[in-house]
């Protein structure tokens, strides 16, 4: 069975398809109606495991021009950096491990898209800590409030309880599979491929206010610390000249 969740699988698809554009379940023409709510034009967008997809491009077309893409994969970055060379398009492309995105600061983006990385991720051996990872780095870089939409073949039954609802609002949407679809696990029979909408809760008053109490705490004992060394320093002077 092919391992979809191995970067050597991917190098090789994208170095041996010479296939410029390919898109996973669905284009972002059919998936506008179901995002185009969560979506801002001043957005920082970022689209995770991209590969050769057009949806950062067409999101441009549209009226999002803030969209980072990354994708593990070197020979995926190379074909759409060469396919934007050309063409006045300024969207980022950058070889990165959705995994650990440490370029990336805490809280940079408004959105995060997934189209088919969730999924590829768990085609693999130990698949949970690894998506957990992304999980957790996407809620990082993420600002309070802010989303993260993944689109995959995989019905709530198998997909929710990847999610930690503490730290997310949930909220799941149907999308008809177009009608020549690739997917994944082509044992599933359903008709649909599944939009999930995570939106990062944002601390309220209470949490807010305590991580404030705690950061004046911190500051008053480093104001402590630094007395506490200028009186000794006195009190050696004052010793020596004695
Ligand atoms: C099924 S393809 C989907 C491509 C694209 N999102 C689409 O919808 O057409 C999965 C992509 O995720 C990338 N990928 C897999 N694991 C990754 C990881 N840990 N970090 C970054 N990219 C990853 C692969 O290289 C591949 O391009």
């Amino acid at each position: 069975m092919t391992d979809y969740s191995s970067q050597v699988y991917w190098e090789n698809r994208y170095l041996n398809d010479h296939m410029e554009i390919f898109e996973w379940y669905q284009t972002y023409d059919s998936l506008k109606e179901k995002i185009y709510d969560f979506l801002k034009p001043e957005d920082q967008i970022l689209y995770i495991g991209c590969g050769t997809s057009k949806l950062a491009e067409d999101l441009y077309i549209d009226e999002f021009k803030n969209v980072t893409n990354i994708d593990f994969s070197e020979n995926a970055i190379k074909i759409m950096e060469d396919r934007y060379k050309e063409q006045k398009v300024e969207m980022i492309y950058k070889v990165m491990n959705a995994e650990n995105m440490s370029e990336f600061t805490d809280g940079q983006f408004n959105v995060v898209i997934d189209k088919a990385l969730l999924d590829s991720m768990l085609c693999g051996e130990n698949a949970l800590p690894i998506v957990d990872k992304m999980i957790n780095e996407v809620y990082r870089v993420l600002c309070d409030e802010g989303v993260f939409i993944i689109v995959s073949n995989g019905d709530e039954n198998n997909r929710k309880n990847l999610f930690n609802l503490d730290l997310w609002e949930y909220q799941m949407m149907e999308i008809e599979k177009p009608s020549k679809v690739v997917v994944l696990d082509e044992k599933d029979p359903k008709n649909y491929h599944y939009i999930y909408v995570l939106t990062k809760k944002g601390k309220n008053e209470e949490e807010k206010k305590e991580e404030e109490n705690n950061e004046n705490n911190n500051n008053n004992n480093n104001n402590n610390n630094e007395n506490n060394k200028d009186n000794k320093e006195e009190d050696d002077k004052k010793n020596k000249k004695k």
